[in-house]
């Protein structure tokens, strides 16, 4: 994207030569991703983009614009270019303390928000383990009316963003944050819950060389890997989460396909659950584990 060329870069020129130069760096949706850059960019809809073909944008925008693709040419993803990415239809502000909220997690509110019509209860009170940018948590407090969150994560810079996200969807009354490991970080003494909802980090290191490029590269690792296996800290979490739970609350966590059926045998081999489902993802893979509490708990459950 030269300056001293002879052609006016308006808008369309714009679309064109960056789609094309993405196309080349192999960046799947490259025309998509240049429009919502450019979009971003001159504070517009994408939408607008094409009832402005021929407009030049200014100058500082143009240089915004020509700084972003340069910096997507070199693998950042585009959620933390623009500094945020949609989730349930929400906007949560992400930066590269934390995993860009994927579309598959919708499944866990899903799962979260039928259960929560089936509970009388008010408050519903949830804890959300990992919380990252605070997608999860968030969107629970916005689709359910009375229910109190308890959202933690291990690392202070993913709750930085949680807070900020906390704040601009107003949920502050709702999501309280906490710092430590799993359910470790909540207080002492907290009330058992309705239910525990978690994505954690479910990759395996011995994994790693499947792992897209651009997500080993720029997502955080304390996001994505967990042992080498994948299944390190589901296994704590199945562990620990009965006795926060109530009788007959649950357990909703994401995980992948390729550990699911080790996550099944754990939970249905741990007698503090009573029932296990799952729920599949949009692509029809098993995505999402729901487990019951039972009644009682054994003494050492
Ligand atoms: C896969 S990300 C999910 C983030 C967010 N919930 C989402 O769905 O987009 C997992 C999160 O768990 C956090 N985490 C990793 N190990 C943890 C631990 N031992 N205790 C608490 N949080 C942990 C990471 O910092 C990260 O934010």
């Amino acid at each position: 994207m030269s300056e001293t060329t002879e052609q006016q870069w308006t808008i369309q020129r714009l679309l064109d030569w960056t789609s094309e130069y993405f196309a080349k760096s192999t960046i799947g949706n490259a025309r998509l991703e240049a429009e919502v850059l450019l979009a971003e960019a001159l504070n517009c809809q994408r939408i607008d983009l094409y009832t402005r073909f021929d407009e030049l944008p200014d100058p500082d925008r143009l240089a915004t614009f020509r700084a972003w693709v340069k910096r997507r040419g070199a693998g950042e993803p585009v959620a933390y270019i623009v500094g945020h990415r949609e989730f349930y239809s929400l906007r949560f502000a992400v930066d590269a303390n934390v995993l860009i909220p994927r579309p598959e997690t919708e499944h866990v509110v899903v799962a979260a928000v039928e259960f929560a019509k089936s509970l009388d209860a008010r408050p519903i009170r949830i804890i959300d383990v990992g919380t990252g940018s605070g997608c999860i948590a968030v969107t629970l407090a916005t689709q359910i009316e009375h229910c109190k969150i308890a959202a933690t994560d291990v690392s202070e810079g993913a709750l930085a963003v949680a807070r900020a996200n906390v704040a601009s969807h107003a949920v502050e009354d709702k999501v309280k944050l906490f710092q430590g490991d799993l359910l470790n970080a909540l207080p002492h003494g907290s009330q058992p819950v309705h239910m525990i909802v978690s994505n954690p980090p479910y990759i395996g290191r011995l994994e790693i060389e499947t792992v897209d490029d651009q997500v080993k590269s720029h997502e955080p690792a304390i996001a994505l890997f967990s042992g080498d296996h994948g299944t390190e800290i589901i296994e704590q979490l199945i562990q620990q989460a009965p006795r926060y739970l109530l009788p007959g609350g649950r357990l909703i966590f994401e995980t992948s396909p390729i550990v699911m059926e080790k996550c099944l045998r754990l939970v249905q081999s741990n007698p503090a659950f009573a029932s296990v489902s799952v729920d599949k993802d949009y692509s029809g893979l098993p995505r999402v584990v729901v487990a019951t509490r039972a009644d009682q708990l054994c003494d050492d459950g």
